[in-house]
């Protein structure tokens, strides 16, 4: 079978990808992805924050910069440079042992910052970069459309800058998808990754204190992406990444057919281990082989291609009666 992607313009001998997060945050982790059969990864995320954190906990700790501005600003520089170089040895670590395409991620929130990183990154000579963007709308003052705005501006000023293929990770609260994962798409994204998941807080009503839960998706999870995959996936030019949810080789198939160019999992190799990535792809091709289908360009949207379905993946109430049999009842 012929499994091969092309994403962003980049060759993928499958469209499995590992999501960034811990399991792509040195050499060996990510040997280890490409040895199991990965078509691709995407590297832990570099976090501005968290460099200016580490930075000035630094710092802090030597009360004889807090006398020297000049000498703390040095620090500082260094210091982030520091957590930089760290991130460009991982790119450039990783090129020198697989053959895969390497995406490097970054979440900054100052437009300065995302543009160096980009550009460091770039020069680090990694394949691609997604960019995590996750804007909080913690100002009840700001209006949806000055956030957004900022996602496009961000995508725009970095396209300006680097020739790298960019992806945008998107989130899922956007009151209109269509639109702003459009607008991203013409500030220059090859690529939208639908979607990102996040840190989820929850309190222990035994300590009376906050917790994290679920750190790991559900294969429940799914179908918000896919939702959203088969309705942009023939509005759009750009790529589409489905993420969230993808739990074995049909959430995989699911996505494909939905229109997706590849796929990104990440959850269930914490919960089974990297080696599964051999499995699911021997599940897929037996299910290709199964369905005659010889490549993925064979079924990709295959689902779309049936007019009645773009009222599927619109649908939100469960009303007992609809005109027309639209949904097909799974029978159990
Ligand atoms: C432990 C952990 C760390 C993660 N770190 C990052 C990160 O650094 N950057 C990022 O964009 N996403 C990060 N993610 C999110 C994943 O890349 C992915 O989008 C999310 O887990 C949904 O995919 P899944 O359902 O296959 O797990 C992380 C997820 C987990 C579980």
């Amino acid at each position: 079978m012929n499994l091969e992607t092309t994403l962003m313009g980049l060759k993928l001998k499958n469209p499995i990808i590992i999501g960034s997060s811990s399991l792509t945050d040195s050499v060996a982790n990510v040997k280890r992805i490409t040895d199991a059969g990965a078509g691709a990864v995407v590297l832990k995320s570099l976090y501005e924050e968290q460099i200016m954190v580490e930075t000035n906990q630094n710092v802090g700790k030597t009360e004889m910069y807090q006398s020297y501005p000049e000498a703390m600003e040095y620090v500082h520089t260094f210091a982030g440079e520091e957590g930089m170089n760290d991130y460009l040895e991982l790119i450039k670590g990783c090129k020198k042992k697989v053959d895969i395409p390497v995406i490097a991620s970054i979440n900054c929130f100052s437009l300065n910052n995302w543009i160096n990183f980009s550009k460091e990154i770039e020069e680090a000579g990694a394949d691609g970069l997604e960019l995590n963007i996750s804007i909080f709308p913690e100002d009840e003052k700001l209006e949806s459309a000055t956030i957004e705005n900022e996602y496009y501006k961000i995508v725009k000023s970095i396209r300006e800058i680097v020739k790298l293929p960019i992806a945008v990770k998107m989130n899922s609260y956007f009151t209109n998808i269509k639109l702003v994962a459009k607008k991203i798409e013409e500030s220059g994204a090859s690529a939208l990754v639908l979607f990102n998941r996040y840190y989820r807080p929850d309190i222990d009503i035994d300590y009376l204190h906050m917790i994290t839960r679920d750190t790991l998706s559900g294969p429940g999870e799914i179908t918000q992406s896919l939702r959203w995959v088969g309705l942009l996936s023939e509005k759009l030019k750009c790529d589409l990444v489905a993420s969230t949810g993808i739990h074995g080789s049909p959430g995989i198939i699911k996505q494909l057919l939905a229109g997706a160019t590849a796929v990104q999992i990440c959850s269930i190799l914490y919960e089974n281990g990297v080696d599964y990535i051999a499995e699911i792809i021997s599940e897929l091709n037996a299910w290709m082989y199964r369905k005659g289908f010889k490549s993925i360009d064979d079924f990709r949207g295959l689902i779309n291609k049936d007019p009645h379905n773009s009222l599927s993946w619109e649908r939100i109430h469960f009303m007992k009666k609809t005109s027309g049999n639209i949904i097909k009842p799974i029978q159990y």
